[in-house]
């Protein structure tokens, strides 16, 4: 399964990605919004950092003017996946792009015969929502379950980015049904990096290496 951050944050993006342990970026206006920087600006820098796909989304609700945007977007790199809300003309400007050759992410995707009109209509990827799913008492792993069963049954080359992830069960879940992609705001990719008795384990360690130091002198590795 791969992982993208879910992120504009630059000292995020940089800080995960030199520890090579994510495979690419999603974004989206909100989280734009947050930065208080040049969008745009901002947008060709993360491309540029990273070398994985990133998902940049378009802000217009009419077909021809999301296949504006989205040509516009591709010309800050090849990695660009244009992001594209799951609405009518969305899915008319999926088509178009996919003929074109653009590789798309459906996003706000909420249900599984969403993503399944998604992916008829060419989307590389699409983005359900489960932590929103969940925040109104559905069960957004449940979604997940449907969209990958359906995908593997038709054999739809659509990958599953499950988007809103708001724990580390989430992603352990995720992985179990075989979704292709998590996507990861940077506080939860934290969590799953960090255990306490990795920390406890370290500290004894070291604890214990100074001991030996102290009775074994010119000890070195
Ligand atoms: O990429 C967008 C998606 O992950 C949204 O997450 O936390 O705003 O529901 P959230």
């Amino acid at each position: 399964m791969k992982i993208f951050l879910d992120s504009a944050n630059l000292l995020f993006i940089k800080k995960y990605n030199d520890m090579g342990i994510i495979d690419g970026i999603t974004t989206n206006p909100t989280l734009l919004s947050r930065e208080r920087d040049n969008p745009a600006m901002l947008m060709r820098e993360i491309v540029s950092i990273v070398k994985g796909p990133v998902s940049l989304e378009v802000t217009a609700t009419q077909t021809e003017e999301m296949v504006e945007q989205a040509h516009r977007l591709r010309k800050y790199g090849q990695n660009v996946i244009v992001k594209i809300p799951m609405i009518p003309d969305g899915l008319k400007a999926v088509r178009q792009l996919t003929h074109e050759g653009i590789p798309t992410n459906v996003t706000l995707v909420f249900s599984a015969n969403q993503a399944l009109l998604a992916a008829k209509a060419g989307a590389s990827y699409v983005s359900p929502f489960i932590g929103r799913l969940d925040d109104i008492g559905q069960d957004g792993l449940e979604v997940i379950r449907q969209i990958v069963q359906i995908f593997r049954n038709y054999e739809f080359g659509t990958k599953v980015l499950v988007a809103s992830v708001r724990h580390p069960l989430h992603v352990i879940e995720s992985g179990r049904i075989g979704a292709d992609v998590v996507t990861l705001p940077p506080e939860i990719l934290a969590k799953l990096i960090f255990h306490p008795l990795t920390d406890n384990g370290l500290a004894s360690f070291l604890k214990d290496w100074e001991q030996l130091k102290k009775e074994t002198p010119n000890v070195e590795i």
